[in-house]
């Protein structure tokens, strides 16, 4: 599908996001570990947590829906059933790697296949560590997906320090150590986003600035209600497109705002951006408020590398905020763009050429000459079949002087249907 953007003289208006992606496929996996009842409030319709409850569907776990609540009952630990069909992950790393984490630590067998971009994206890194527990994995040229998890004795427990700064690793660790008699410690030294221990209460302590993560069977998946907030990662689409168009005024209701995700604001801030929150609360185990973003003066930034796994997802649409900042930006560090959907830092530098802005791509990130004048009359632009890429094009659209277009526009909704209603709907 082809979607045509046209520019905008403004962006004004109230925004209602997709639940948060991640949590979201969180809560159907611990719900299918959990004996027993949990309940889902607000449940992303987005294409990745989707797959991923049929995924659960089909380890055992049964799902039901009351009003706008997901009722889902697990088997618990010890019974999760083996599946008769594929685990078809679709386009979703994240469903992969944290459920081959437990189809190996429930020792059954199955096969995980995923689309055309999943199945080019590296498997090693939960390999190892779950080969090194004690499971047999087979997987094409012993990398990439499908991926075959076989029987196996009961797992081993792993010290495992993480040697990228990855949730879906620490995540796939903890989850095959939560089937394990002992206790399986992660240890990470760059914080990467939290939802896995928080959601599951693991025991945490912090040793000379690195924290390590403890899981066992002895560790209870409590029942419970999981409420999931509005997705940061899809906010920070708007976040930009508010700052870079003069006079725009957004507001952007119950985002979730986990610190460990939302280092955008800091960011954005440091760049001058005029960013407000409000009605800060709890939303279950999770953090959220509304956002109010005005249009800003940008000024340039150097990224601090450190921030990277706070702000992995969002570095193609902080590239977009870069180009009308004031000077020379430069993201490094973030070799794992790489590794995404598609290879971001490649996308990226499609989209900057798309509008022949002044940059330099680099192994491990981009520097990027921005200016806050920057025109371009029309672009093609590619999404490359990556959701956060074809967003963010949107966002760099709305700025052109005449309409342009994005390929392959549909891969929004593996994080965000409703985003070309929402863009529709603010631009004036
Ligand atoms: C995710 C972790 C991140 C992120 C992805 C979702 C998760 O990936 O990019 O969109 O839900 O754990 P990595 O763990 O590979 O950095």
């Amino acid at each position: 599908m082809i979607k045509s953007v046209k520019p905008v003289s403004s962006l004004k208006g109230e925004l209602t996001l997709p639940p948060d992606k991640s949590i979201s496929q969180r809560s159907a996996i611990f719900s299918l570990l959990h004996e027993g009842v949990s309940e889902v409030q607000n449940y992303s319709p987005a294409q990745d947590p989707q797959s991923t409850l049929r995924c659960v569907q089909q380890l055992g776990a049964t799902v039901s829906k009351e009003d706008d609540r997901l009722i889902i009952k697990g088997l618990g630990r010890k019974n999760i059933k083996k599946p008769e069909s594929d685990l078809d992950c679709e386009n979703s790393g994240t469903a992969m790697r944290l459920l081959s984490g437990v189809v190996a630590g429930a020792g059954i067998s199955a096969k995980l296949v995923g689309d055309a971009s999943l199945s080019e994206r590296t498997m090693t890194r939960i390999i190892n560590p779950l080969e090194e527990m004690g499971a047999h994995i087979l997987a094409r040229n012993g990398a990439y997906a499908p991926l075959f998890v076989n029987r196996h004795e009961p797992l081993k427990p792993l010290k495992f320090e993480l040697p990228i700064p990855s949730a879906q690793l620490k995540s796939c660790v903890l989850l095959a150590g939560l089937f394990g008699e002992e206790v399986t410690q992660v240890i990470e030294t760059l914080p990467s986003r939290d939802h896995t221990e928080r959601l599951l209460n693991l025991d945490q302590k912090v040793v000379h600035e690195r924290k390590i993560i403890s899981a066992s069977l002895a560790d209870e998946i409590p029942a419970q209600t999981y409420t999931i907030p509005g997705d940061f990662s899809a906010a920070a689409f708007w976040l930009v497109a508010g700052i870079i168009q003069n006079n725009a005024e957004l507001v952007i209701k119950n985002v979730g705002l986990n610190p460990t995700r939302n280092a955008l604001i800091e960011i954005l801030k440091e760049m001058n951006a005029q960013i407000h929150i409000e009605n800060e609360r709890m939303e279950g185990a999770e953090p959220a408020g509304d956002l109010i973003v005005k249009g800003s003066d940008l000024k340039a930034i150097n990224l601090d590398p450190k921030l990277i796994p706070n702000c992995i997802d969002e570095l193609p649409v902080l590239a977009v905020a870069m180009l009308f900042a004031e000077g020379t930006s430069e993201i490094s560090g973030a070799e794992e763009l790489r590794h995404k959907e598609t290879d971001r830092i490649m996308a990226i530098s499609e989209m900057l050429s798309a509008v022949q802005a002044k940059f330099d791509e680099k192994e491990d990130g981009i520097i990027i000459h921005g200016d806050p004048d920057f025109t371009f009359e029309s672009a093609e632009f590619e999404s490359f079949h990556d959701h956060r890429i074809a967003m963010a094009s949107a966002v760099l659209a709305l700025k052109g002087n005449k309409e342009s277009t994005i390929n392959d526009a549909e891969s929004a909704s593996v994080s965000y249907p409703a985003f070309w209603d929402d863009i529709k709907r603010i631009s004036i």
